[in-house]
């Protein structure tokens, strides 16, 4: 018999961080582009239309460190950085990933940008 709340299955971390107004460096949410302001919303009302929130739990972040391509969201577990995003990129990633099981890979942040992650164990002191 199963107790309690199940865990979630996936956690949508979205970049929500924002450059103040006049300042050249790129952020996920800018003030220049309506679009950048509305994808955590469109994120979790199609999660929500799709009766999968609470399952997929979305998660507004701070910077990610991959400013230059964003908007960008990290979905775990897998480790998986999705760049360049839209609503209709988001949507296909919902539809396509987190629901289909396979990673949209032209939408994954090429390898050059992310490399293999460094065992903390190897850096620790
Ligand atoms: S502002 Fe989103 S990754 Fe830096």
């Amino acid at each position: 018999m199963m107790n309690g709340i199940p865990q979630p299955a996936f956690y949508i971390f979205k970049c929500q961080q924002s450059a103040p107004p006049g300042m050249p460096k790129p952020s996920c949410v800018s003030q220049n582009d309506p679009e950048s302001q509305q994808l955590f919303q469109h994120l979790a009302q199609s999660l929500m239309m799709k009766g999968i929130m609470g399952t997929v739990q979305p998660i507004q972040t701070g910077c990610l460190n991959r400013c230059q391509q964003g908007p960008v969201m990290l979905v775990e577990p897998g480790h998986t950085m999705y760049v360049g995003l839209t609503k209709e990129k988001i949507d296909r990633i919902i539809d396509e990933h987190i629901i289909g099981g396979n990673v949209v890979e032209e939408y994954v942040i090429p390898p050059e940008m992310w490399g293999e992650p460094v065992p903390p164990s190897q850096m620790a002191r």
